[in-house]
């Protein structure tokens, strides 16, 4: 099991991204009545055919050349399955993929979320042409942020520009 979920997302969102997407959308919700945890991540990247979408759901799969094991789709389902919560993984070619897992948060094994913050900053500086749709919504908290917004509001100029970066690490300082 990872230490905290935020590894979990860092994870399937680099896959993302390795896929080609130009969109990902993230969201955490809880809800605070049945106190279940869901996390769901969508991309348009180039998709599984539904036989890979099965296999790499298994531990012993991965198409990274040199190395046989992919580990980031089973431990998150792994993580899901074991604490009370559920995973499914729908994925179409040419057309992007959907990850849901849910957790149930009174679990005495789940990891912890992590710095969801940090999380969400270093994804969109560090992938400045991907845009983000993020929700988190947890905690009293209700956050969204759509980075295609803020592209637009630009104008040309990209979102890992110094004093953006700096807009960015403040808006989500006060934020989340
Ligand atoms: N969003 C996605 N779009 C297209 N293919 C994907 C996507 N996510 C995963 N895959 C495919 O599934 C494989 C397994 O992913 P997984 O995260 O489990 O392992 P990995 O990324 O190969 O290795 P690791 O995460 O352990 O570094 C990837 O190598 C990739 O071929
Ligand atoms: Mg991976």
């Amino acid at each position: 099991m990872m230490e905290d979920l935020s590894l979990h997302i860092m994870d399937i969102v680099t896959n993302s991204v390795r896929a080609g997407a130009k969109h990902v959308s993230i969201a955490i919700e809880k809800d605070e009545k049945t106190s279940m945890m869901r996390l769901e991540i969508s991309d348009d990247g180039h998709g599984m055919d539904a036989d890979m979408a099965m296999k790499v759901q298994d531990p012993f799969f991965s198409t990274k050349t040199g190395r046989k094991v992919g580990l980031g789709i089973p431990l998150l389902k792994g993580t899901a399955e074991t604490t009370g919560g559920s995973f499914s993984l729908r994925s179409t070619k040419g057309v992007g993929t959907s990850i849901r897992a849910t957790f149930d948060s009174r679990h005495p094994d789940l990891p912890p979320l992590g710095n969801i913050r940090d999380t969400f900053f270093v994804l969109i500086v560090s992938h400045p042409e991907v845009d983000f749709d993020l929700r988190y919504a947890a905690d009293g908290k209700d956050f969204l942020l759509d980075t295609a917004e803020w592209r637009n509001e630009l104008e040309g100029v990209p979102l890992n520009h110094p004093e953006v970066i700096g807009f960015l690490s403040k808006y989500l300082d006060e934020h989340l």
